[in-house]
Formats: C-alpha cells, sequence, structure tokens
C-alpha cells in the first residue's frame, strides 16, 4: 500500500513566542490562555502549524534557551494542564504544534549542572556536561555569541575546572560523549511525544559533539546521535517532525537530511540571498543559491524562514558581497547598533523599510519556492520593532492586536508588560494591528491570508517539482513548479523599477495561463510569453486546465 504522505507536506509553519504572543491573565506576560484564544485568528489566517520557541522552566538569559526544567512549562506561561487544553485545542482546530527542542545545552540552573560541579571528577553526574583544566582545548571552535563572550570556556570554581558553552556562559553544553545524556535527552523526546506534540525545531543541532582539532560542528558522532534521535520518535509510530537547525552553508546543512535522519532543515542561506537580492536589484546570486540547495537536497525539506527571534544572518563576508550589506544596513531606521553577533538584530518590516510592496515580494516567494515557509509571527502585519531593546529583543515584542491599550496584547499597566509593544513612528500599534488589518481590504494581512489560501489549493506548490526558466532581466526571476497534474509559474522581480521580459513557455504552446489570485485569463502559453511587472511585483499564474479551479475573488 503506499504510504500516506506526512501531515506536514505543503506545511506553513507560523513561528510564535508564547510570552509575545497575547496574555490571558492579565500579568503582562503571554500565556497558553491568550494562545488559545487565539488560535481562531490564526485558524482563519489559513496557518495550520504552530513553531512555539522554548516554554519551559528557565531563568531567561537566552530567551528560554537556557532551560532549568526539560519536562516542565515556565510558570509565566501556565503549567502542564494549560499547554494540554492549549494542544488539544490546537488540534481540534486542525493545527499541529511543533517545540523547541534544545539538545545542546542546559541553563547553569538546571540541576544536572548543579549536580555535576559537586560530582566527583570522572563520575556519571560530573559528566553530564563537557569540562576542561585547559581553556584553549577545542581552540579551532570559533566563539558563537562574539558580542557577549570572547571564551567558548568558563571557569567553574566548585568544579575547579572549566566548562564549555558554545552560547552564552549561562549555557553549559551537555556532553553527549556520556551515555546518559542520550539516553536523557531521549526521554525528553519521549515525554513531549506522549503529551501529543507533533515535532520537533531542534536547536543548534552541530554542535552536539566535539572532537580536537575541528570547528566541532556537524561530527560524525552528532549525525549518529541525530539519527538514533530520528529512530526514537518513529518507535512511537506517528509522523512527528524534526526540523533542525544548522546556520551553514547549503552543503553543510545537507547532511542532516539523509533519508535517516531530519526531516526538514532551514536554509539560511536562501534566506540571506532573498535579502541580498532586494538589496542589490539582481537576482543571480539567489538563482545560484536555488539550484545549489536543490541539487543539496531534492525535494521540498528546506524550511524557508525570512526572519525569525534571531538574528538576520547574512554569512561572514564571503556569502554576500559587502556592499550589499551595507546597503540593508544603512537603509534602516534609526541609526547603528543593529549588528549583534552574527547579524542583524531587526524584524522584517525595517529591514525592508516599511515597504509592503517587498513584504509581499519576500513572502510571495518563499510561499511558492520548493520547501516549507516560515511565517515570523507579526510580520504578517508588517509589525515594526525596537531597535534599542538589548539582545534580540527589539524582535521579540508583542503581537499587535487591536488599536486599543497595549495593542490588545495585554490589560495590564504598562511596567508589568514582558516588552514594550510598538509605538515607533509608522508601526505604531494604534494602526498596524490585526483588527485595522482585517477590516481593510488591501491591508497586509488580508493579502497573507490569500495568498496561504491560494497556496493550500495548490499540490504543486507543497510537493511539486521545481525548475528556473531562462530569464533575460537581471532583475527578474521565474520558475515553475509541477506535479503530473499541475503547473504553476512564477515571476518576480527585485528591483524598484518596473520589469518587462518574455519567457520561453514553447513547452506549454497554446496552454492557458491563468493569474492564481484573481483567476482572470493571459495570453495563452507562447515562445515568447510576455511578462510585465511592477516595482518589486511577484505573481502566480497557472498553465493548462486542472482539475481544482483556482480560489477566485471570494476565497
Ligand atoms: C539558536 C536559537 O535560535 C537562539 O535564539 C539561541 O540563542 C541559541 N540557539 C542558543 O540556544
Ligand atoms: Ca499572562
Amino acid at each position: 500500500m503506499a504510504k500516506t504522505m506526512p501531515w506536514w507536506t505543503g506545511a506553513v509553519v507560523y513561528q510564535l513566542i508564547v510570552r509575545s504572543y497575547a496574555d490571558g491573565n492579565g500579568d503582562g506576560i503571554g500565556d497558553f490562555k491568550g494562545l488559545t484564544s487565539r488560535l481562531p485568528y490564526l485558524r482563519w489566517l489559513g496557518v495550520k502549524t504552530l513553531w512555539l520557541t522554548p516554554i519551559y522552566p528557565s531563568p531567561l538569559r537566552d530567551g528560554g534557551y537556557d532551560i532549568t526544567d526539560f519536562t516542565g512549562i515556565h510558570p509565566d506561561l501556565g503549567d502542564l494542564a494549560a499547554f494540554h487544553r492549549f494542544l488539544t485545542a490546537a488540534h481540534e482546530q486542525g493545527m499541529r504544534v511543533i517545540l523547541d527542542l534544545v539538545l545542546n545545552h542546559t541553563s547553569d540552573l538546571h540541576p544536572w549542572f548543579q549536580r555535576a560541579r559537586w560530582a566527583a571528577k570522572g563520575s556519571p553526574e560530573h559528566d553530564f556536561y563537557v569540562w576542561s583544566d585547559d581553556p584553549t582545548r577545542y581552540s579551532d571552535a570559533p566563539v558563537l555569541f562574539r558580542h557577549f563572550e570572547s571564551s567558548n570556556w568558563e571557569w567553574d570554581p566548585v568544579a575547579e575546572q572549566y566548562y564549555l558553552h558554545r552560547f552564552l556562559r549561562h549555557q553549559p553544553d551537555l556532553n553527549y560523549a556520556n551515555p546518559a545524556v542520550q539516553e536523557s535527552m531521549l526521554e525528553v523526546v519521549d515525554f513531549w511525544l506522549e503529551r501529543g506534540v507533533d515535532g520537533f525545531r531542534l536547536d543548534a543541532v552541530p554542535f552536539l559533539f566535539e572532537a580536537e582539532g575541528t570547528r566541532c560542528e556537524g561530527l560524525p558522532e552528532t549525525h549518529a546521535f541525530l539519527k538514533r534521535l530520528r529512530q526514537r520518535v518513529e518507535s512511537h509510530q506517528r509522523d512527528v517532525l524534526l526540523l533542525g537547525e544548522a546556520i551553514q552553508p547549503v552543503q553543510e546543512a545537507a547532511p542532516y537530511l539523509a533519508d535517516d535522519e531530519l526531516h526538514g532543515a532551514f536554509n539560511f542561506v536562501l534566506t540571506a540571498h532573498l535579502f541580498a537580492a532586494v538589496a542589490g536589484g539582481c537576482t543571480r546570486q539567489l538563482e545560484a543559491c536555488l539550484v545549489q540547495s536543490e541539487q543539496a537536497v531534492s525535494g521540498v525539506r528546506w524550511a524557508l524562514p525570512l526572519r525569525n527571534h534571531d538574528e538576520l544572518w547574512l554569512g561572514d563576508g564571503h556569502l554576500i558581497p559587502q556592499e550589499v550589506i551595507q546597503t540593508i544596513r544603512v537603509g534602516l531606521p534609526q541609526g547603528q547598533g543593529h549588528w549583534l553577533n552574527w547579524g542583524i538584530n531587526r524584524r522584517l518590516a525595517p529591514l525592508l523599510n516599511g515597504d509592503p510592496r517587498t513584504n509581499r515580494l519576500l513572502h510571495g516567494l518563499i510561499y511558492s519556492l520548493p520547501g516549507m515557509p516560515c511565517l515570523y509571527y507579526g510580520d504578517e502585519l508588517g509589525m515594526g520593532d525596537w531597535p534599542g531593546l538589548r539582545d534580540r529583543d527589539p524582535n521579540r515584542t508583542p503581537m499587535a492586536w487591536t488599536p486599543d491599550r497595549n495593542g490588545g496584547f495585554s490589560s495590564a499597566p504598562d511596567p508589568l508588560l514582558v516588552l514594550p509593544p510598538i509605538t515607533a513612528p509608522g508601526y505604531d500599534y494604534r494602526v498596524v494591528n490585526v483588527e485595522v488589518q482585517k477590516q481593510l481590504q488591501g491591508s497586509l494581512l488580508n493579502w497573507h491570508r490569500r495568498m496561504l489560501t491560494c497556496r493550500r489549493l495548490l499540490p504543486a506548490l507543497h510537493q511539486g517539482g521545481f525548475e528556473l526558466l531562462e530569464c533575460s532581466h537581471p532583475g527578474a526571476l521565474a520558475y515553475v513548479r509541477s506535479t503530473d497534474a499541475m503547473t504553476v509559474l512564477v515571476a518576480a522581480n527585485v528591483t524598484g523599477a518596473g520589469a518587462s521580459f518574455s519567457l520561453d513557455l514553447t513547452r506549454w504552446q497554446e496552454q492557458r495561463t491563468r493569474e492564481v489570485m484573481w483567476g482572470c485569463d493571459f495570453p495563452p502559453a507562447s515562445p515568447e510569453w510576455f511578462v510585465n511587472l511592477p516595482p518589486y511585483g511577484i505573481n502566480w499564474w497557472l498553465i493548462g486546465e486542472v482539475e481544482s479551479e483556482p480560489p477566485g475573488p471570494g476565497a
């Protein structure tokens, strides 16, 4: 019998931070009660997969990626019962939920670390973490959070040894060479799967194992553990999505997508090229990246984010030309200080100078390229940020729901809020919010909803093949996504001027072409099929007849 497609085929992942999304009990902090009350919105928008950034108990020195209990819920957000009510409601509304799983490290306040520092050297408890008498060990491993740390080692006066931390000094790395660590983390996976979650976004997967003389990234032992993890989730006998975070060149990220390893991995290189294409008005590097990504892992297994809760990574100078990076930075409103550890800590809208055309262009691309598009909460509105906040907080501020107090996020007085809602010029929550944009037919929000509807109705965009078409215009890009039953053509213009060019559609000669969004007919396919796109324009067309009709204006 043919295997049915896993539930994430065609999924769009909506990423949200529970504490910044909706406050259900009026204490100023988003929580599961609030999130549950907003599920109808997410359903209305048309996203069916929710990725929650860490929800566990944590001192919050790194946005919750510093965990003190892998099987609990942070008390600010509720408890396991509240989580259960949320998950049940999400499932009842046809949604799937994936959790952030931080495998590489814990908080230094985690009981495992406290036990380790007091335990005898060489004991299994001590060996839960990576210790050394010599802070020059693994010196080829780069410091990742270079804005905050200058070394990967921190002296612990209790253990009288250094411990390894690839991220903040408050985040000691677990020692995966210790089988008890591996088993403990697999038990964490069992715990959440038994509670019904549908998958995991695996944080920082490259760094699990260390070896002298290497960058300590993507070592064979790390891949072997991830394969073990895959076997463990498969023992639960249902489809569980494993989506890995590896901020690496495509060739280095691809091995995580071996058939017996992870199902998906973010393509951050593509993200960088998408921004660079718009900043530089040229699609050639983007096209090369698309070809390379497709060759590395054919099919739709890349997850495609534009922005997330972290910095925008643009490579270390060899990926994107320096002058293009400068264009992106200089174009940013409100001055300097946005370059943090390895990228820019701003939200999508300010990065795009508040231009809704480029928001639509970039989302129109990720919604139609092969892969799993990721939408970061608030970007469907073009929400702004607060550049002065510490670390990556500028792009983690409360969701804007209404023009009312605190943007409808919370009824609490201002000083109690988790982070300040956006009142920056041009992005004030009294203007940029869900309630207002729902009512404005031409709003960004309604555009996203409509594109997501179109995407849902076009299986070629979920699992279809991908082919770039020859396009003579250096600032334009054209491709087809096709299955046996359907061909969707996409053309985009990344420049601020109009673009006219023709495409060779000989293969579909004389077949009907229809624009998808509004269903209107275009001239039949021909060897010189004329395309005219406005500045930053993008369009999707259906080629030929298909069984299911495009959505039509009322959908
Ligand atoms: C990647 C996460 O996305 C980021 O927010 C976090 O700081 C690091 N991993 C460390 O967990
Ligand atoms: Ca609350």
